[in-house]
């Protein structure tokens, strides 16, 4: 009996002390309900204190991004599964934007929109959280883009040269080679202190996975970052992902770094939105589309931008990917997204299917402000190519259905073929500046015009090895050199033409004409 009556004034001392240390400040949460919920949004009521793009909580711990804001009531995108989600459930408002974490740590890994590690490892370290919507750098914190942004692909630097701070679109249709030119821009800066940041948006796992180890495989993965919304994802981290790694990017752009951003791709970006603003009820426009689309997507490649030395003189370069439908250039995404973008690389499926890759169409590919960037030797050998290539594609028309041709044009048309082949180039094979001059040199002296169309793949490939052992001079050229270096001329073109010798032979001894 005593016992009992000891543990009960033991439990009261013990209560009596727990109350006292208890505080009872006053807590103020913002709460509301869940009037409907379902295919990766929410409509919320009971909530007047939320701000546009406003993280709301839901009782099962899903956060969701309150997008549309009406005076009864919230439309709301989930950035999570949100099966727990329950019509008349709770919601919290945090009082916050969405951010994402942005830092050096991110560095060499995969992450979601909001930061959370997809590649198995812990949570990234991070420096700070940063907005995902941020404004785009002001007129005055800008300078000109003036520092090329080197792909190694033959076909953009020499023809659609590219700058650091540019935006520039890469166009096409299905499966013909978009995300592998961004793949190449990526992986040539393996010998470049260009950070990248590689955003995949309603892209299957595979692919994603595809382009991660060929990044780890040939390119520097510890310099690089991927922020994937694959298709599975809920649309709200889908539509996020562009913005947060932008917002990834932008934070070592303002360190005073050179960043390449590519987004792959914003036509799957605009079908999430539009998936997501149809079942909140928005007006569609063209398209379908909601009438923001434009802005949506003009505001984020606008944080794109070359900083004034003032502003530490980083730099970010977007390279966003739109798909088109059979080539259909005209359709409403692809001319916005024009018409936002520094120029576009247009890739034509019938290049694609005679095996002619990168499949980049010249005629229709453009870059507004790279050309003032380009290194000046390559631009010396690339205008009077652009040119020669133009009318070869046009004699090639009339040669086609079997026409007698003179001598002269025949050498032409064979000239203009060796342009087309040493356009053409392989995956995960990017040119050095001094291989992709010796190789134009080749090609303005004609130097390539007598070997074997077959042989100029292996004349491109052995380039590189042949001219470190007969002319190293040649690979050491760097990108503010107006000219060949005096006196290099001579030696370039004898390395060339031994090289296309050797392989000539080669072609002889196996047996086939040279
Ligand atoms: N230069 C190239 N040389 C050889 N193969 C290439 C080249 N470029 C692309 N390919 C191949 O073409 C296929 C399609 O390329 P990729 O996935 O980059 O196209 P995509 O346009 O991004 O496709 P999707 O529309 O599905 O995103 C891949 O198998 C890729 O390996
Ligand atoms: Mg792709």
């Amino acid at each position: 009996m005593t016992s009992l009556a000891e543990d009960l004034r033991g439990w009261i001392a013990a209560s009596r002390r727990r109350v006292a240390a208890a505080s009872l400040e006053p807590r103020l949460d913002h709460i509301g309900r869940v009037l409907q919920v379902g295919d990766g949004v929410a409509t919320v009521a009971g909530l007047p204190e939320t701000r546009l793009d406003e993280l709301l909580l839901f009782e099962d711990g899903t956060r969701g991004l309150a997008v549309d804001l009406g005076e009864e009531t919230i439309g709301c995108i989930l950035l999570g599964g949100g099966t727990g989600i329950e019509a008349g459930g709770i919601v919290k408002g945090t009082g916050q934007v969405a951010s994402a974490p942005v830092g050096e740590g991110l560095l060499g890994r995969v992450v979601d929109a909001l930061g959370r590690p997809l590649d198995g490892g812990e949570a990234p370290d991070f420096q700070r959280m940063a907005p995902v919507e941020q404004p785009a750098p002001a007129i005055v914190d800008r300078a000109l883009v003036t520092v090329p942004l080197a792909t190694g692909l033959l076909a953009v630097d020499a023809m659609i040269p590219l700058g650091r701070g540019q935006r520039e679109l890469i166009i096409g249709d299905r499966g013909i080679g978009k995300t592998a030119i961004a793949l190449d821009a990526i992986i040539n800066q393996r010998s470049s202190d260009v950070i990248s940041v590689y955003a995949a948006i309603g892209q299957k796992t595979s692919a994603v996975a595809r382009v991660i180890d060929a990044v780890k495989t040939y390119g520097a993965p510890e310099r690089c970052l991927f922020v994937v919304g694959e298709a599975d994802a809920p649309a709200g981290l889908q539509w996020l992902t562009p913005y947060s790694a932008c917002t990834m990017a932008e934070h070592f752009m303002q360190a005073g770094r050179d960043v390449l951003l590519v987004i792959d791709d914003l036509t799957k970006h605009a079908a999430v939105y539009r998936q997501v603003s149809l079942l909140l009820r928005r007006p569609p426009g063209r398209e379908a589309y909601p009438g923001d689309i434009f802005y949506i997507h003009s505001r984020l490649l606008e944080r794109a931008a070359k900083l004034s030395p003032e502003r530490g003189g980083g730099s970010l370069t977007a390279l966003p990917i739109a798909e088109t439908q059979a080539g259909n250039m005209s359709a409403y995404i692809p001319t916005n997204l024009i018409s936002i973008t520094d120029g576009q690389i247009y890739l034509d499926p019938r290049l694609f299917y005679e095996d002619q890759k990168p499949a980049v169409d010249i005629g229709k590919s453009v870059s507004r402000v790279g050309g003032a960037t380009q290194a000046p030797v390559l631009k010396a050998l690339s205008e009077s190519l652009r040119l020669e290539y133009a009318q070869f594609l046009e004699l090639e028309v009339f040669t086609r259905f079997g026409t007698m041709v003179d001598e002269r044009t025949r050498k032409l048309i064979e000239h203009g073929r060796r342009i087309r082949a040493v356009l053409a180039q392989a995956q995960y094979a990017p040119l050095s500046l001094g291989e992709q001059v010796a190789l134009l040199t080749a090609v303005a002296e004609s130097v390539l015009d007598e070997l074997p169309l077959e042989r100029i793949d292996a004349f491109r490939a052995g380039l590189g090895a042949w001219l470190a052992r007969d002319c190293p001079g040649a690979l050491a050229l760097d990108a503010g050199m107006t000219a060949l270096p005096e006196g290099l001329a001579g030696p370039l073109k004898a390395a060339l033409l031994a090289l296309a010798d050797s392989l000539k032979q080669a072609a002889k001894d196996a047996g086939r004409p040279a």
